[in-house]
């Protein structure tokens, strides 16, 4: 019998994604989202790329415990991914009960559920963000985690705590976090993608919009950071590449390859790119010339930071392949489906 996998926010940026690749990977898929910051467009997306016309979905909310002990009522599930939760970091300094009780709550009636009905496989999605400023590059996963700057940095770390601490005193459980650097692009298909709500927060739809003309200009945030060009350095990681990473890494523990009870994984290529170099990058991928200017810096951003990747690429056995231009390419292909070009 193949193997159930729940994706918690499924029909997310992420989600989506990382559902593609479980189905591709011969895995069956249950998605469930309560759709708060998404509709069904990537969910549709899903059923296109891998045939799937009966792919099942559950719109509801995890932090509903009485819904989510439901869900594990009704199905059979041999492990969860779990990326439900708010992602704004502007936002949840501006709300943080919002943020706490969201993503907190969601994470722990799902512990608490796969437990109780013997689901032993959790994997979280977690941020680079954890690290805050690192003190050496690349960063490491032994690399102590710095005290976050926002509330949503800091839901990130507790949940890798609260996974953690469950791990350790329930037995039969096992946990994977996954420390997603900068993910972006989109499928090869135009047929999922990130799909920002209001202005977009982040760099690359914003990049996309202007280019489509939906925005006038792009702001570099800082051009006097001490890097080469002045711009902040990240490790941008093509998102299809981020996806097939969750196969490798529920593998691992369904197949009890596991070396601890929980685990932590950087998920990034090993290659800084500056944001004038993402930008550059974005022209030559596309032909497209980008309308920018350098503005001040964003507050909270750190100069610098991206993967050490070498745990990942040896244990998982996975390694980011893409390169920036086709990832770029990706994205804005589809940003042009979604204006119907
Ligand atoms: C942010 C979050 C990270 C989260 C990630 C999700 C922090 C500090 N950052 O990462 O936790 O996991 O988003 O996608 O918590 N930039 C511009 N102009 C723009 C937008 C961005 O110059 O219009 C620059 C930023 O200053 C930054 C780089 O582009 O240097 C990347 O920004 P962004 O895409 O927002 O990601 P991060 O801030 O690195």
């Amino acid at each position: 019998m193949k193997k159930q996998m729940l994706v918690s926010g499924g029909a997310g940026f992420i989600g989506s994604h990382v559902t593609v690749e479980l189905i591709e990977a011969g895995y069956d898929v249950l998605v469930a989202d309560n759709l708060s910051n998404c509709d069904m467009t990537c969910f549709e997306g899903v059923k296109q790329i891998t045939g799937r016309e009966n792919l099942p979905f559950v719109q509801m909310d995890f932090c509903d415990a009485a819904e989510t002990e439901r869900l594990f009522t009704d199905h059979r599930i041999d492990a969860v991914i779990h990326f439900a939760g708010f992602k704004a970091v502007g936002e949840s300094v501006e709300e943080p009960v919002k943020y706490y009780r969201n993503n907190l709550e969601s994470f722990l009636n799902v512990i608490e559920s796969a437990r109780l009905h013997g689901c032993g496989n959790i994997l979280f999605s977690s941020s680079a963000t954890v690290y805050g400023e690192p003190d050496q590059l690349p960063v490491t996963e032994e690399a102590p985690r710095q005290p976050a700057t926002s509330p949503y940095g800091n839901t990130k770390q507790m949940c890798e705590d609260i996974l953690r601490d469950s791990v350790k005193a329930y037995s039969g459980l096992r946990g994977i976090a996954l420390r997603y650097f900068n993910p972006v692009g989109a499928h090869p298909s135009a047929r999922i993608g990130e799909l920002p709500r209001g202005v977009p927060n982040n760099l690359v739809p914003f990049i996309t919009q202007t280019a489509i003309g939906k925005r006038d200009c792009l702001s570099i945030f800082g051009n006097d950071y001490p890097t080469p060009d002045g711009t902040c350095q990240r490790d941008f990681i093509d998102i299809v590449d981020l996806a097939k990473a969750h196969v490798f890494a529920i593998r691992r523990m369904l197949e009890d390859k596991m070396e601890e009870n929980y685990e932590i994984f950087n998920i990034g290529t090993g290659q800084p790119l500056s944001v004038l170099e993402l930008v550059n990058a974005f022209e030559r991928a596309t032909g497209v010339k980008l309308n920018y200017r350098f503005a001040p810096r964003r507050p909270g951003d750190v100069t610098a930071i991206w993967a050490d990747p070498a745990r990942a690429n040896r244990e998982l056995g996975w390694k980011a392949e893409r390169a920036i231009e086709d990832t770029l390419a990706a994205a804005w292909a589809w940003e042009k489906h979604l204006a119907g070009e």
